[in-house]
């Protein structure tokens, strides 16, 4: 077994790794020494000479050739990480799999301390406030420490940190089940994010654990129960908890008041408490009917979301808008209900149909398009792969970086404009490709375009009229466009009337005084504007059904 140790710069990773190692006559490896090592140069001359992002690439190097995690039940390797090596998701992805992972924390002062009198120059440190910075350095990067197996802190001299570990990863390595990897775990305003691999029954074990709670209330729908559900019983089942079931239907038809109201009765049958948390698993129609019935039933009980479609786990899970259908619209009832828990396992992806998945995507160019640059280059170069479902990009963590990087940059949207009420940005950029998307979604009778295939179009008329009004650099869109070709999203005619599309566009939700509000791509993000001319929105409307690439290419 090797044993990963993370935390920020003067945490002890060195010093409590080397005991550690020496304690159970295992090998003791330093990422930053060998990197030293195999360059000749200290991390301070790369840094300065050569700068980070070469520093980072010798990182991932260094990662890369440790190998294949040591299967030893017994500890046999001791790793010692540099302080920022975990933010890249591939470096976890690499590191954290198939390990037991250890965060050594500290309070800022305590480190700034240690740093002060430590001999080894911390390039991210150097010459500037070492507590503000320690500080910064670790709201930035708590999330990814934290989802360590073993978080130790509370304890200054390094025997007893020693002893501590000793004893808990003791206890750890005597837990035969498995237990998949945690990849992120981070506490916000909007419910705790747990991401990992093969961690649904774990993590969501814990997550109830936490809310108190002495039974587990399973809300699911058959298609989601058997590629996912039933895995997940099973795994609670073996932790101890007593299960119960509410089944709602499958698909779009589980968000009707009437099914809401059918739930409700079953809940009352079961007697639910107040306090009790319901478990809602499955993809975003699930999630929008479970989520509502949580958030009405006895006015309000917690809920667990366990998503388990790619557009649950990057978009609709998180945020907390839930509700149902009406016959004169989508979504038309409903209420913002935080989850307590999001427990986003990304294995449970791997049953998902192709068509899914690709179309899931639309919506990860929106958070690209947004502002994600690496998300961009990311899409670009495995997209494809991870569109096919192909085992490759699940096995090599691509499928985990789009779903991490989608979902925390929902997160810091959300977190920022909670309930959609800063006009100029916040909680209305996520709306980008959803104005012409939603009409030809609507137009489509919610049968023919799944909802990111939609919002791939909207997207490609969203550039066409930036391009048109000046915000949107024409190479943006052109980019745009590309990666939606080689997504193979948006490419198709489409078989509706212009005056339908334009119909349902005249109802969309983001009108103000008159005027709708579009969302459209700048050089590096978005801008939101209301004046934009009905000829431009009429021109890429027309070349969007005309062609599908509503986009200049
Ligand atoms: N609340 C929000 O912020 C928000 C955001 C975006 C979308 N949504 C809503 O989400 C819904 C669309 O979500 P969706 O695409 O996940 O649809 P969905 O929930 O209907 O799931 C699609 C299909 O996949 C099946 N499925 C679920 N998990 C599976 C798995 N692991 N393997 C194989 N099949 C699986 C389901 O049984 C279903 O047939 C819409 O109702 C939309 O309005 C809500």
């Amino acid at each position: 077994m090797d044993v990963v140790l993370v935390g920020l710069p003067g945490s002890g990773k060195s010093v409590i790794g080397r005991r550690l190692a020496h304690r159970h006559a295992a090998a003791f490896i330093d990422l930053d020494e060998r990197i030293e090592s195999s360059t000749g140069r200290s991390i301070a001359e790369i840094f300065e000479g050569d700068g980070e992002p070469v520093f980072r690439a010798l990182e991932r190097d260094a990662i890369a050739e440790l190998g294949p995690a040591d299967p030893d039940p017994e500890i046999r390797r001791v790793i010692a990480t540099g302080g920022g090596a975990v933010v890249d998701p591939r470096n976890r992805w690499s590191l954290y799999r198939g390990r037991r992972t250890v965060w050594l924390d500290g309070r800022p002062e305590v480190l700034a301390q240690r740093l002060r009198r430590s001999p080894h120059v911390r390039p991210l440190v150097a010459g500037r406030d070492p507590i503000g910075t320690i500080r910064d350095l670790g709201a930035r990067r708590a999330r990814f420490y934290a989802a360590a197996d073993v978080h130790q802190s509370g304890i200054s001299e390094v025997q007893g940190i020693v002893d501590s570990l000793d004893d808990r990863l003791a206890h750890l390595l005597a837990d035969e089940r498995p237990a998949g990897t945690a990849l992120l775990r981070a506490e916000t305003p909007i419910g705790r994010i747990v991401v990992g691999d093969g961690i649904a029954a774990g993590a969501l074990a814990a997550e109830l654990e936490a809310l108190g709670a002495q039974r587990a209330i399973l809300v699911s729908e058959p298609g989601a129960w058997e590629a996912a559900g039933a895995r997940i019983e099973t795994g609670l089942r073996e932790r101890g908890w007593e299960i119960e079931h509410v089944t709602l239907p499958q698909g779009e038809a589980a968000k009707r008041l009437d099914v809401v109201e059918t739930a409700a009765r079953e809940l009352a049958r079961l007697r639910a408490e107040r306090s009790e948390p319901l478990v809602a698993i499955g993809g975003g129609a699930l999630g929008d009917a479970a989520g509502f019935l949580a958030a009405t039933y006895l006015r309000g009980v917690p809920v667990i979301q366990v998503p388990t479609t790619l557009v649950a786990q990057i978009d609709s899970s998180i945020g907390g808008k839930t509700g149902v259908d009406l016959p004169e619209g989508k979504n038309l009832v409903g209420a913002f209900h935080q989850p307590a828990a999001i427990v986003i396992d990304v294995d449970l992806l791997r049953t998902l149909p192709e068509r899914q998945l690709r179309a899931a995507l639309g919506e990860a160019v929106k958070m690209a398009t947004l502002g994600d640059e690496r998300l961009f280059e990311l899409l670009e170069t495995d997209g494809p792969l991870i569109a096919r479902g192909h085992p490759s990009a699940f096995g090599r963590g691509y499928v985990a970086e789009v779903v991490e990087r989608c979902a925390w940059a929902k997160v810091d949207v959300v977190v920022a404009d909670e309930r959609e009420r800063r006009p100029g940005g916040g909680r209305i950029t996520l709306n980008l490709g959803h104005s012409l998307g939603h009409a030809v979604e609507a137009a489509a009778g919610y049968r023919d375009l799944l909802h990111g295939e939609a919002v791939a179009y909207g997207l490609r008329a969203a550039a066409r009229i930036g391009v048109e009004a000046g915000v949107t650099p024409p190479e943006r869109a052109a980019r745009i466009g590309a990666l939606l070709d080689r997504l193979g999203l948006a490419i198709e005619p489409l078989p509706y009337s212009l005056e339908v599309v334009k119909a349902h566009l005249a109802t969309d939700k983001k009108h103000v005084g008159g005027h709708l509000r579009w969302v459209l791509p700048t050089a590096d993000g978005v801008v939101v504007r209301d004046d934009i001319e009905p000829g431009v929105v009429d021109r890429a409307a027309t070349s969007l059904l005309a062609a599908g690439a509503g986009a200049p290419r």
